[in-house]
């Protein structure tokens, strides 16, 4: 074999040919798992393409196994799979036609192992080794897929147009390749995909989704965001995205580009946590800009309330999205509201009551909303950036003194709304909630110590201020 297996796998290949010699079929290794051990990145999944019947190939290698390992198959797409010692194998039968994702109707025709490399995505993709034990470990490589791996750059084995309208997911697939792999798009292939960007909206929005995440998910996520920007996909899917982008100038003001902002921030974020939540953040930190931005006399810009804004747009762009709409969207909608509160602690002076409050908003995503807030800083005067770092330094300081002293992360008001409504004999209402957040703010502003009997005293105040006293 041309490239380094564990013992482990080349036993399940040396299985593998041996089933399929007996059954008579040619069966290849082919795909991610050839293209990533030979550029040496980390395998997790096979694919094996056989002539003929690749259930039936599977369910003969699985009987091999003492017990016979659980095959799950789609007949439609004569493809199946097994799980052994963690790692999943797929079997397909070599097909003429291209592998579409979305095709509802796939019209499988029997094809040659030449035939299937054809119609595969892309000249890396498509190296195939045989594992029949007549020529077992045989590179196959039509396209030159290997030289292009040298190189690191991304081809198709088919005239470009036709490989990505075959599938247009394939656009997005290239542009993760680069961004991944750290490797070249030519220009034709760039092309095509300006050209056919159009086609992805036949793509259920699931898949983009799901490449557009492991995009983000890249060391260095502006890199293929960029290249989605530039070729018009991004666009397709994401326009509020794209929104961010420009600069526009009133009596000689400009305010900076947005998009080329963000794309910083996304990196200076992935810099320092692999969380894609927090990654997402960054994208849609100045996500209510373009909506709130106004050009004051005699001021500049202002993107007034655009971090509330942003807020509000978090869950419909999870929703457009089809991103989860659970605690990670409450998670990123959280920290595009708050990303503004560590840097305006800088402006002013540093109360201890500002600090409670922040401590107590961002509670367990304090340290993430100082990173995505760290990341923010991407001003390209070095004296600013030096300025507001040090002052970062200093809120950072008195975060921890802060939080040493009154526990406030974790902190839960000592009357909450059910002893509200028990001493007021009050049902759920508005009026609880306002006494509630009274009793909550007056200990956060320092108006009051953290404790029953001060919280209790000034509740009584506040409640009859509305007309209300206790009924125990
Ligand atoms: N493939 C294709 N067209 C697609 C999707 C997949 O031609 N739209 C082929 C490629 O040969 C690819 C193989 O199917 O290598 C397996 O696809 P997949 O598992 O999605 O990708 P990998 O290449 O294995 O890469 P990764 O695991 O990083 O997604």
């Amino acid at each position: 074999m041309d490239i380094q297996c564990t013992d482990e796998e080349l036993n399940l290949f040396e299985r593998i040919g041996k089933v399929a010699t007996q059954l008579n079929v040619h069966c290849y290794l082919i795909g991610g798992f050839v293209r990533d051990k030979i550029i040496g990145r980390p395998t997790k999944d096979a694919d094996i393409v056989c002539t003929g019947d690749g259930i039936a190939l599977a369910h003969a290698v699985a009987q091999t196994y003492k017990p016979a390992l659980n095959v799950s198959f789609f007949k439609n797409f004569g493809t199946a799979q097994f799980k052994v010692n963690g790692f999943d194998v797929e079997f397909v039968g070599a097909r003429k036609e291209s592998y579409r994702s979305e095709s509802r109707k796939p019209e499988v025709t029997e094809g040659t192992i030449e035939d299937d490399q054809l119609r595969r995505d892309f000249t890396i993709n498509a190296l195939a080794i045989s594992l029949n034990e007549n020529d077992f470990g045989k590179l196959s490589d039509p396209f030159n897929g290997l030289e292009d791996i040298k190189s690191g750059i991304i081809r198709t084995p088919l005239e470009p147009g036709v490989t990505f309208s075959d599938d247009p997911l394939r656009m997005m697939r290239c542009i993760r390749f680069a961004a991944q792999l750290s490797f070249t798009i030519p220009d034709n292939i760039f092309n095509a995909i300006t050209q056919n960007k159009h086609r992805l909206k036949i793509i259920s929005q699931e898949r983009i989704t799901d490449e557009f995440n492991k995009i983000m998910m890249t060391a260095k996520p502006s890199v293929g965001l960029n290249l989605l920007f530039k070729s018009g996909l991004l666009k397709e899917f994401f326009p509020q995205f794209t929104d961010l982008c420009g600069v526009e100038i009133i009596e000689g003001l400009g305010h900076k580009d947005n998009f080329y902002h963000t794309l910083q921030v996304i990196d200076n974020a992935a810099a320092q946590s692999n969380d894609l939540w927090l990654r997402w953040a960054a994208l849609l930190h100045d996500i209510g800009k373009p909506a709130t931005k106004r050009f004051e006399e005699g001021h500049g810009w202002t993107f007034h309330g655009h971090e509330a804004v942003g807020e509000k747009m978090t869950p419909r762009i999870f929703k457009q999205l089809k991103l989860p709409q659970n605690e990670k969207m409450k998670y990123v909608a959280k920290l595009v509201l708050l990303h503004l509160r560590p840097i305006s602690l800088t402006k002013e002076n540093i109360t201890d009551s500002a600090i409670r409050r922040l401590l107590f908003d961002a509670g367990d995503d304090l340290e993430d909303l100082m990173i995505l807030c760290e990341s923010d800083i991407t001003s390209k005067n070095k004296l600013k950036v030096k300025r507001y770092l040090e002052n970062f330094e200093i809120v950072k300081e008195r975060l921890k003194e802060v939080e040493e002293k009154d526990k406030i992360r974790h902190w839960q008001p000592p009357i909450d709304g059910a002893d509200i409504m028990k001493i007021f004999n009050l049902p759920p209402s508005r009026e609880v909630g306002a006494i509630k957040t009274a009793v909550r703010e007056a200990i956060l502003d320092g108006i009051i110590p953290n404790d029953y009997d001060a919280a209790y005293t000034f509740m009584i105040d506040i409640a009859s201020g509305m007309g209300l006293k206790p009924a125990i």
